[in-house]
């Protein structure tokens, strides 16, 4: 390298969280198109299972806060939840958002975009594996399994995507305050995942340091404002998850991450 030139640093992920929700209801197509256009290398979405089984993508186990639906999730089928709006408690111009279905999504995000499907931990039904045989069976019936992360803050979850789909990376949430004291590395291993997420909270030296040492991807979410985003990075994280990608992106850009 010449001499005086600025060292390229590593390249980080820019991980749009639901989306561009800053921008667009959270959890839609739209907010999928607009964090495209950023553009961001991954985005981030919620899974949970209609009452026909169906992978569709919403953060909340119930209706109330992003729709003008009531009640669970899981109490409605795909074609029930498809008459809700998603869009209009965001604002009235976006009225015309449907909860989308997981393989929608996937239609609408073409290569080279990356997407870290988390299934929420209410969508799990100990000792059945449901939801991760369902999503396991898209992503391979799509091949799709080197673009898409599976990660949930149940490990029991990701544990059983990793053994009926090994070829799916996966990656252990930190839940607060459940997993305080443990280190990334054995959480990660339990679950046989490749990577370690947690918020801006959690985030320390000490827990990327046992994370990377041990061959783990880490990411971090909850970055919205430039100070927040540049401690993640002096940390050393591999991922950024934002709700302002485009805030993000720039200061990626000013240190030569992207
Ligand atoms: O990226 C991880 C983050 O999405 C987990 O929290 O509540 O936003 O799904 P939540
Ligand atoms: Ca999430």
């Amino acid at each position: 390298m010449t001499e005086g030139a600025p060292k390229a640093e590593k390249r980080v992920l820019l991980i749009g969280h639901r989306g561009f929700p800053s921008k667009a209801p959270e959890n839609t197509l739209v907010s999928f198109r607009l964090a495209l256009e950023v553009p961001v290398d991954m985005v981030e979405l919620d899974v949970h299972l209609s009452k026909d089984r169906h992978i569709v993508v919403i953060h909340d186990a119930t209706l109330e806060r992003t729709t003008n639906g009531h009640g669970a999730v899981r109490d409605h089928t795909l074609a029930a939840l498809k008459q809700l709006d998603a869009g209009s408690w965001f604002a009235h111009s976006f009225g015309e958002e449907r909860i989308p279905e997981l393989a929608e999504v996937f239609d609408a995000l073409p290569e080279p975009t990356l997407v870290n499907v988390e299934i929420k931990s209410d969508a799990v039904r100990d000792g059945v594996d449901l939801i991760e045989r369902l999503l396991g069976e898209l992503i391979v019936r799509r091949h799709l399994e080197t673009r898409v992360l599976v990660s949930s803050f149940h490990h029991g979850a990701v544990g059983r995507m990793k053994s009926l789909f090994p070829a799916i990376e996966t990656g252990v949430l930190y839940a607060f305050p459940r997993d305080m004291g443990k280190k990334p590395a054995e959480l990660a291993r339990l679950a046989g995942a490749e990577a370690f997420i947690c918020s801006r909270r959690e985030a320390s030296e000490r827990i990327v340091k046992n994370a990377q040492d041990n061959g783990l991807k880490v990411i971090v979410y909850g970055l919205d404002t430039p100070e927040h985003i540049n401690m993640a990075l002096d940390l050393g994280t591999d991922g950024v998850v934002s709700n302002v990608p485009d805030v993000a992106s720039e200061v990626l850009k000013a240190r030569n991450l992207r």
